[in-house]
């Protein structure tokens, strides 16, 4: 039996928990061994929860430790701490740690990767980036030696589902994210989605695995869905260009560098068709021409499948010797798509 440990039973840690359940016999078969959830860590005991638990729930550490040991932890609260402390607690004694935090895994990625290495265990962040689609671990996986000259996407459901909606049903931008704060798309603090953080967050995780180090924020501009005004996407649709938020990221002559911007896309990029709360992912190399990813960028169900899988991945791995680094190839900041704000 591996027992497991959930830090957080929000959108995402309730999502883990059911889908754990729904899917024990197949997990069992696949493991040959069972798993369950032998604690919940939450912050709010007055908090009513619709998902139905047998685990503890508690909202204090000490509890939460003596219901221990575990064999591997989620972790599903999000920002900085006390996500940085409890992760690394359990890296440093040597449990896997997995999670959907891209903003801890995009600033203490490189600290956290490293505690796990020294402690021979795992730091799996697949549900991190674009909800959904399975994108870290191909890199990691089917990918590793495959040289990667520039990786481009949309990586925030919230604001690519805003702007659908804005644009093929005109409705406000207000109404449309509490709609997306409803559906448990938006970051409990939505500036994050509007600013761009978020995005910006996945392109530096992303430029990690695609270049083979974890590269300079500083290198990274950013402008979020709220730098446009209504004249930018009225004059676009007039001229049959469709307005997405866009990160990328490329090899430079010295760097790894990237940018979050808005962009106008022309009716061929591939890009252009992801809509509502779909990420899409492009990477380009010699080799691969083009890969595209597209599925879904956020959402309960999504990225607590991914946030399993990362579980089944690591169990099934971790024999092997994990990909460090990356046969990068130089790429530049050419679009395919038209230009950026
Ligand atoms: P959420 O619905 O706001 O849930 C957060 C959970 O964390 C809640 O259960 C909350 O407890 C708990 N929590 C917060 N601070 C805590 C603390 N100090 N100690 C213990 N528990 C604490 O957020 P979410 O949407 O599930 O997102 C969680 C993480 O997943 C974030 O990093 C987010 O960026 C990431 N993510 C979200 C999505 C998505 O579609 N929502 C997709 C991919 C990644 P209470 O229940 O008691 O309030
Ligand atoms: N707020 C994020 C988004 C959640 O909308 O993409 C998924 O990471």
């Amino acid at each position: 039996m591996k027992r497991i440990g959930l830090i957080g039973f929000g959108t995402v840690g309730s999502g883990v928990y059911e889908r754990l359940n729904q899917s024990k016999e197949e997990i069992h078969q696949v493991l040959g061994e069972k798993v369950e959830v032998a604690a919940i860590l939450v912050k709010d005991r007055q908090k009513k929860r619709t998902v139905h638990v047998d685990a503890l729930v508690t909202t204090n550490w000490e509890q939460f430790l003596e219901a221990g040991p575990y064999d591997l932890v989620f972790e599903a609260i999000g920002g900085i701490e006390p996500a940085l402390t409890y992760t690394k607690y359990w890296l440093e004694k040597g449990i896997p740690v997995i999670t959907a935090n891209k903003k801890l895994v995009a600033e203490k990625g490189e600290y956290l990767e490293k505690a796990a290495q020294v402690n021979s265990t795992y730091y799996g962040y697949e549900a991190a980036v674009a909800g959904g689609i399975p994108i870290i671990n191909a890199l990691k996986g089917t990918l590793a030696t495959t040289a990667i000259s520039r990786v481009s996407g949309i990586l925030n459901g919230t604001t690519n589902y805003m702007l659908t909606e804005m644009i093929e049903k005109n409705r406000s931008f207000a109404d449309v994210l509490i709609e997306a704060q409803q559906l448990g798309y938006a970051e409990a603090d939505p500036t994050d989605d509007l600013e761009g953080y978020d995005a910006w967050y996945k392109i530096r995780i992303l430029s990690r695995l695609c270049f083979g180090y974890w590269p300079q924020a500083e290198d990274f501009s950013k402008k979020g869905v709220s730098a446009m005004m209504d004249w930018h996407v009225e004059v676009g649709e007039r001229i049959g260009f469709k307005i997405k938020l866009i990160a990328e990221a490329w090899l430079g002559d010295k760097n790894v560098a990237g940018r979050v911007s808005p962009a106008f896309l022309t009716q061929t990029e591939p890009l252009t068709s992801v809509r509502g709360v779909t990420n899409g992912i492009s990477l380009e190399g010699n080799s691969i021409n083009q890969l595209l990813f597209i599925g879904p960028g956020a959402g309960k169900e999504a990225t607590a499948n991914s946030m399993v899988e990362d579980l089944i991945f690591h169990e099934r791995t971790k024999n092997f010797k994990k990909a460090e680094g990356r046969n990068a190839s130089y790429g530049n900041e050419t679009f395919t798509h038209s230009f950026v704000f």
